[in-house]
């Protein structure tokens, strides 16, 4: 039996929330339905942000009014939405989203930029949020975005780091998302940061979330693979970038990432020539996607298999 490993499709979400062309929550949701087909089972399908902050955002409500429940033998999908208060995490459960993803950064300054509080004053929301999430039986998990650099503030503390994944559990978060924002990371800071976390809270409890801007993404992966970590972020097509975080680039791409894990021997689940129809669609929809590093490879596997 092979080992599995959980890729999260942030593309409706992170890939789009900074596209020029804003799309309809119609072509968000053929999007996610491609995901779907290609066997990806965890999608991030929007976020219950400020319509005024992130404008392509807006609409999350009906994009998660569309989503199927479970595939066709019963399985439940894990869709997910990302919120950065309390009122985002209220409009997401009235939508029906199954995980709500609680953003906070690392920095004071980013914390500012994107969610407009201090680091404190966002802790103090995680805590409200996760609070009620007890109470109500939901599920949150927790963003901390750059993790390993901030664009304002430079390399993160790695206590700093340390100390807010602490107290995101604490609150009571079912998960932490280690997230290299601007993709500055390399494995090494990777290896560094995520076998810490890892000796203190366990890696069935994190995760990680990279971004390609320097050409590290799947480097990134596998140094955390190497750490023990079995779930990640990826987008479709490479699409990604945060707007509050000025140099963010796309995210390592779902494909590159799926391509090497199944190469390492690691089941995913997920069909790569299906995916690549997914791929294609998001470029088509935002007319601005390149598609992953392995994006003509696998196309010539098609080629090929169509003989
Ligand atoms: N969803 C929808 N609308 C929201 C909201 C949410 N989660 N939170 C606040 N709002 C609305 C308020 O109702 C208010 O609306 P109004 O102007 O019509 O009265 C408006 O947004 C401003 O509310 P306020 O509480 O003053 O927020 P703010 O202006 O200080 O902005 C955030 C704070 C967090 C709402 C905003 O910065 C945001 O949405 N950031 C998200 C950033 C993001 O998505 N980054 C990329 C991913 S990491
Ligand atoms: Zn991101």
């Amino acid at each position: 039996m092979k080992e599995k490993i959980i890729i999260n499709d942030v593309g409706p979400r992170d890939g789009l929330q900074n596209q020029e062309k804003i799309l309809t929550p119609q072509e968000r949701v053929a999007l996610i339905e491609k995901l779907i087909e290609a066997g990806v089972r965890h999608i991030e399908v929007g976020a219950f942000v400020s319509p005024k902050a992130v404008p392509a955002m807006a609409g999350t409500d009906l994009v998660a009014a569309q989503l199927p429940v479970s595939d066709s033998s019963g399985e439940p999908f894990g869709f997910s939405a990302l919120i950065p208060n309390r009122k985002g995490y209220d409009l997401a459960r009235a939508a029906g989203i199954n995980t709500m993803g609680l953003v906070i950064a690392a920095s004071n300054t980013m914390n500012e930029k994107n969610v407009r509080m201090t680091t404190e004053q966002a802790l103090a929301v995680c805590e409200d949020v996760l609070a009620q999430a007890k109470c109500d039986g939901a599920n949150v998990v927790a963003y901390v975005a750059t993790a390993w650099e901030c664009p304002f503030e430079g390399i993160a503390d790695e206590q700093a780091v340390i100390e807010i994944t602490g107290k995101l559990f604490d609150y009571g978060a079912s998960e932490v998302i280690l997230a290299d924002t601007i993709g500055a990371a390399s494995p090494g800071q990777v290896k560094s940061l995520m076998t810490k976390l890892v000796a203190a809270y366990g890696a069935e409890k994190l995760s990680c979330h990279f971004h390609d801007t320097r050409g590290m993404g799947v480097a990134d992966v596998y140094a955390a693979v190497e750490c023990g970590i079995r779930k990640f972020d990826a987008s479709i097509g490479g699409l990604g970038g945060c707007p509050f975080a000025p140099g963010a680039s796309g995210n390592v791409a779902t494909e590159d990432v799926v391509l090497m894990l199944n190469q390492m021997g690691f089941d995913t689940g997920i069909d790569l020539l299906k995916l690549s129809a997914a791929a294609d669609l998001a470029a088509e929809l935002t007319g601005n996607c390149d598609g992953g590093h392995a994006g003509r490879w696998i196309k010539r596997q098609i080629e090929k298999a169509a003989g």
